[in-house]
């Protein structure tokens, strides 16, 4: 979920609105905004996406007023409909709050409070948490800040809320564990939000709460942080942020994803800019640098990540086993946290996460340092809840990711853990000097690349014409492109909704050929250094059995054209680097697909790019 709120000089409205259509990454199944107008609160809410919100409340409620929160959700508790969206209501109509994260004991708090007198309209957990405020202060006889501390003290689960009190309306309190919250800090106003982007054009300055937070905001007052259980004051670190308002817009493109396909040269030259220096012939990366030995004595690495990071992680494992020589094992951060899993103080933990923020992964994380692991963050997303939980880290230089389906942060995060790679294979004496400047020099020539796999676009479009109505489609790689295939099929399944399953090449005989006919495409990435004979003898058991063969290749390729139905092509490269261009045809292809579909490319339905719940 995504939540948003202001308190100042200026309209509210506005500010809010712009900044969930900023936060719908985050999730989109309903939104709604609560305004205090100087006398009373409006609020309105509705099922569906922000846009929806905005023709509501202009019809129905008065925009007035200068304090209001706002929220985009992604349903947890309850279905997607008007009354489960927030902003909630306490029973007396006074308190308004809106909440990102899961209250996991909220159900025998709602028993407690039913036998109270309170009642509830709605199936949500964050109900049940502004009641449980209410009572508090009324009860204590305390104010907001003092009620909404104790009542957190009583509930277990992850939350970043924001809440105001009609009778005192000079202040907003907020407070945060697990899920993000940022506050902005302008001249005698604050915005509050789940990230900067919806603040980042009025103002610089961002403080960024950290766990069992919560902060009181008062106008014209300096704010002021405490822990939520001991009462320790803290405070607050202003941060100087340098993102620009460009960076998170379309410029000129009809959706963020394509936009973020064509960027993937420039992020991935961002990301490898400064570390890779080919005339001294060496790499530098601080997090690694500082930490050499943990890496150097390390039994093996453990990576973990969600959805497209993990993905990112499979191809790692292959570079770092065939590269450094590094044993690694690339689990599911949802299934390592929970499997008791055997970690010691030798072991090396990766983390990879775009956002940062993925509640699996970052239990993974602190699963992890408690057994003694060192824990290295690959993020996006600077400042983000697992670049600061690491022990130390790379950041990828993608810059904004907002298409849900991720594809720079995924080249990205190839580029940042192959340059680990490569520096861990020179410093185990594994690869000479030479060969090592020679995967410098190679790696510098990606970019440039990528722009030509790109320019396969026109091409990408016409196969996705002929295949845009299929049911099933299946995506075959092997070695390195193995992942390749794996990331191929999510893309296509996440964002055009046709079922697609993605195969190492050799198990498909094992179960997938009994699926082929010649309704069935499957796209095989079969480049030149990658088991190319092996490739070849696949899809001929593909061909006859009438599937449909739609074929990446290198450059040139001959034997696979013959054989297949229609092929692209993409610049050769060393084996270890081909992911970064075999994938960048399959990522077009699941955008052109999607829009001929009729799908909503950027927001595909039931997903959010950011999963901070578990
Ligand atoms: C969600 C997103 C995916 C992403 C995954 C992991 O499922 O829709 O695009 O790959 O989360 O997210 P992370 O931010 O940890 O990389």
């Amino acid at each position: 979920c995504g939540i948003v709120g202001y308190i100042g000089h200026r309209d509210a409205y506005p500010i809010i609105i712009k900044g969930l259509q900023r936060l719908e990454y985050r999730g989109y199944d309903s939104a709604g905004i609560a305004l205090y107008d100087g006398n009373a609160i409006n609020l309105s809410k509705t099922k569906g996406k922000v846009e929806d919100l905005k023709k509501k409340s202009e019809e129905q409620i008065s925009t007035k007023g200068s304090l209001g929160i706002g929220h985009t959700r992604w349903a947890t508790h309850g279905v997607p409909n008007d009354v489960n969206s927030h902003p909630h209501y306490s029973n007396s109509g006074d308190l308004v709050i809106i909440h990102n994260g899961i209250i996991e004991n909220y159900e025998s708090i709602k028993k407690e409070l039913i036998i109270r007198g309170y009642t509830f309209h709605s199936d949500t957990d964050t109900e049940v948490l502004v009641n449980l405020i209410e009572e508090v202060k009324k009860k204590e006889d305390v104010k907001l800040g003092k009620a909404v501390q104790l009542a957190l003290n009583e509930v277990v689960g992850a939350y970043a809320i924001a809440v105001f009190d009609k009778q005192k309306p000079d202040e907003i309190v907020v407070a945060k564990l697990g899920s993000p919250l940022a506050i902005g800090v302008g001249e005698n106003e604050f915005f509050i939000a789940s990230d900067a982007s919806p603040f980042i054009e009025f103002t610089n300055n961002a403080i960024y709460l950290a766990d069992e937070e919560m902060a009181v905001i008062r106008l014209g007052k300096e704010i002021k942080l405490r822990k939520i259980k001991d009462d320790a004051i803290t405070y607050p670190n202003i941060l100087e942020l340098k993102m620009n308002i460009e960076e998170i817009e379309k410029g000129g493109y009809d959706h963020f994803m394509l936009k973020e396909i064509y960027e993937q040269p420039r992020a991935i030259l961002d990301t490898y800019r400064g570390r890779l220096r080919t005339e001294q012939g060496l790499i530098k990366m601080a997090g690694v640098d500082e930490h050499l030995d943990k890496f150097m004595n390390a039994n093996r690495i453990i990576i973990v990540a969600c959805g497209t990071s993990w993905h990112a992680g499979l191809v790692a494992e292959y570079i770092f086993e065939d590269l450094a020589r590094i044993p690694v094992e690339v689990e599911y951060a949802s299934e390592f946290r929970y499997r008791n899993p055997v970690i010691t103080d030798k072991d090396v933990l990766i983390a990879i996460s775009q956002s940062g923020e993925t509640a699996d992964t970052l239990a993974a994380i602190k699963l992890a340092k408690e057994n003694g692991a060192f824990v290295f963050g690959v993020c996006n997303v600077v400042g983000s809840s697992i670049a600061r939980e690491t022990d130390a880290g790379a950041y990828t230089h993608a810059g904004p990711e907002i298409g849900v389906a991720s594809t720079k942060a995924f080249t990205t995060q190839i580029t940042v853990l192959t340059l680990i790679a490569l520096k861990l294979a020179k410093e185990k004496g594994v690869f000479s000097e030479a060969r090592f400047r020679e995967y410098l020099v190679e790696m510098e020539t990606i970019p440039a690349k990528v722009e030509k796999a790109l320019e396969s676009n026109p091409l990408v479009e016409i196969i996705s014409e002929v295949y845009k109505d299929s049911t099933n489609a299946l995506y075959l790689g092997r070695g390195y492109n193995f992942p390749v295939a794996l990331e191929g099929a999510l893309k296509l399944k996440e964002i055009s909704y046709i079922h697609a399953e993605g195969y190492p090449a050799a198990e498909m005989k094992h179960g997938p050929i009994a699926l082929i006919d010649e309704q069935m495409p499957v796209f095989v990435i079969a480049t030149k250094l990658g088991h190319y004979e092996k490739v070849v003898s696949n899809i001929q058991e593909i061909k006859s059995r009438k599937g449909k063969i739609i074929a990446i290749v290198t450059e040139g390729d001959e034997q696979v054209t013959e054989l297949a139905d229609h092929v692209v092509e993409v610049p050769e490269t060393f084996e270890s680097l081909t992911p970064l261009l075999t994938t960048i045809p399959l990522q077009l292809l699941s955008y052109h697909i999607a829009v001929m579909r009729g799908c909503n490319v950027d927001q595909p339905r039931n997903l959010a790019k950011s999963v901070t719940v578990e």
